[in-house]
C-alpha cells in the first residue's frame, strides 16, 4: 500500500471536513417515494429525488422488473454486440422511439454513458462542438473525450454567442449544438425554439439531453420538445431512465435510425460495457406505459411545482423561476447550503445542498425537486421547514 497517497488524501478530506463541505451519505431502508425511512431518523419527506412521477415504487413498475428478473436473470453478462441484446432491450427501444416520436432509440446503462457515446461518436476532425456553459458534467466530460476541430462553449443560454460561434464555422464543417433541455442546477429550460431556428439557418445538428425534462415537461410528459411544440423536430435526444421513467438506471439516445445504427457500430460505452440489465429495461418500459395511461401524473407534477414555488415565496424565500420540477433557492456559501440541508433534515425534510464545485463559488443552493407523489401537506411541510431553517441562518 502506498502510504503517501493515503496520507495525501486524508489531509485533503480533513480540509473538506474543516470547511464544512464534506458530503456524508444518508442510508435509506425503504423504497424511494414521497416519504422514505432513513437509518437513524425514521420517516423523512424526500424533496430531492428525481422520482418526478412517483414511479420508482409503482406496483406495475416493480412487477415488470421482477418479471424481467425471472424471465431473463440478473443481467446480460455481455455487451450488446457479443451476446448481450435481449428482447426487453428491443421492446424498450421501440417504446422509447414511439414515445419520443423519433425514428429509433438505443439504450445504455446510464445517460452519462449515452452522452459519452453520442458526442465522441458523432465528432471528427471536421466537427465543431457548440455547448452551453452550464451543460451537465456528463456532457462536459464527453466533449473532453471528443476530438473536434474546435469547441465553442457559449455563456449560458446566450444565443448571440451561439450564433457568433456558428457564423465562425466553415460551411463544410459538421456543427453539433449540445444543450441540456432542463438545466439541472438552475431548473430553467434551453431556449429551444431559437436554438432550432439557428440550427436550421446554419445547417447544424441539435443534441438535447432531456434527462430532467422527459416525463416532466409537455402535456403528455414527452419532454422539452413537446413543451415548445417541437416534438419530432430535435435531431437527437439523450435522456435517463433513472429519473421520471422508473428511477432505476439507464440512458438512451433517440433520433434517426442512421444515428442509432452508427452508435451501435462505434460507441465505446456500448461496444465495451455490459448492456442494461433486462430487469431494468422491463421496469422502464412499464414506467412509460404507466405515464401514457396516467397523464394526470404529469399535470399533478406541474401543479405541485407551482405550489411549492408559491409557498416558498410566501414565506420570504426567493426560488429561481422556471417551468421544471427543479426549484433551487440560492443561499450563497457552500457551508451555508450544507448547514441549511442539515437543519431541514433535523426537521424531517430531506433536501440536498449543492455548492462548489458542482455550482460556481458563491451560488450554493438548496435544490428542491418536486414529485407527483407529493401531497399538498408534503409541500406545505417542506416550505415551512425551509422558511424556519432560513430564519435560523439569517437568510430571510
Ligand atoms: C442533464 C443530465 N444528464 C445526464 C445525467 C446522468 O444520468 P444518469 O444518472 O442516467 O447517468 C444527469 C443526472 O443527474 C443529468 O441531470
Amino acid at each position: 500500500m502506498n502510504q503517501r497517497l493515503v496520507d495525501d488524501l486524508s489531509e485533503e478530506l480533513g480540509r473538506l471536513k474543516a470547511a464544512g463541505t464534506y458530503k456524508s451519505f444518508n442510508t435509506l431502508t425503504s423504497p424511494m417515494d414521497a416519504v422514505v425511512r432513513m437509518e437513524g431518523r425514521g420517516d423523512v419527506l424526500v424533496m430531492s429525488s428525481n422520482n418526478y412521477l412517483g414511479l420508482a415504487s409503482h406496483p406495475e413498475v416493480v412487477a415488470a422488473g421482477i418479471g424481467g428478473l425471472q424471465a431473463y436473470g440478473a443481467g446480460t453478462a455481455s455487451v450488446r454486440f457479443i451476446c448481450g441484446t435481449f428482447q426487453p432491450h428491443l421492446e424498450l427501444e421501440s417504446e422509447l422511439a414511439g414515445f419520443l416520436r423519433t425514428e429509433a432509440a438505443t439504450t445504455y446503462v446510464s445517460c452519462w454513458n449515452a452522452n459519452e457515446a453520442v458526442i465522441p461518436s458523432l465528432t471528427d476532425s471536421n466537427t465543431v462542438i457548440l455547448s452551453d456553459a452550464l451543460n451537465h458534467a456528463s456532457i462536459i466530460d464527453s466533449i473532453r473525450l471528443s476530438q473536434p476541430a474546435r469547441k465553442v462553449i457559449y455563456p449560458h443560454s446566450d444565443l448571440a454567442q451561439l450564433e457568433a460561434g456558428l457564423r465562425s464555422c466553415d460551411p463544410g464543417q459538421r456543427k453539433l449544438i449540445i444543450t441540456d433541455g432542463v438545466f439541472s442546477m438552475e431548473g430553467d429550460l434551453a431556449r429551444l425554439p431559437e436554438i432550432v431556428d439557428l440550427a436550421r439557418r446554419f445547417d447544424a445538428v441539435v443534441v438535447v439531453d432531456d434527462s430532467h425534462g422527459c416525463g416532466v415537461l409537455g402535456k403528455t410528459g414527452r419532454g422539452v420538445a413537446e413543451h415548445f411544440g417541437l416534438l419530432g423536430e430535435i435531431d437527437i435526444l439523450t435522456g435517463t431512465l433513472g429519473k421520471a421513467l422508473g428511477g432505476a438506471a439507464g440512458g438512451y439516445v433517440a433520433g434517426p435510425k442512421a444515428v442509432c445504427d452508427m452508435l451501435t457500430q462505434r460507441s465505446r460505452p456500448q461496444l465495451f460495457s455490459n448492456a442494461l440489465p433486462p430487469t431494468v429495461a422491463c421496469s422502464a418500459r412499464a414506467a412509460i406505459r404507466v405515464l401514457l395511461n396516467e397523464p394526470e401524473r404529469v399535470s399533478r407534477l406541474r401543479e405541485n411545482s407551482a405550489v411549492l414555488r408559491d409557498l416558498l415565496r410566501a414565506g420570504g424565500l426567493n426560488p429561481l423561476e422556471g417551468d421544471s420540477a427543479i426549484v433551487p433557492v440560492i443561499v450563497g456559501d457552500t457551508a451555508l447550503a450544507i448547514r441549511m440541508s442539515k437543519l431541514l433534515l433535523d426537521s424531517g425534510v430531506f433536501v440536498t445542498g449543492f455548492g462548489f464545485p458542482v455550482v460556481p463559488e458563491g451560488t450554493a443552493r438548496i435544490r428542491f425537486q418536486v414529485s407527483a407523489a407529493h401531497t399538498r401537506a408534503h409541500l406545505e411541510q417542506a416550505a415551512a421547514a425551509a422558511v424556519t431553517a432560513a430564519g435560523t441562518l439569517g437568510l430571510l
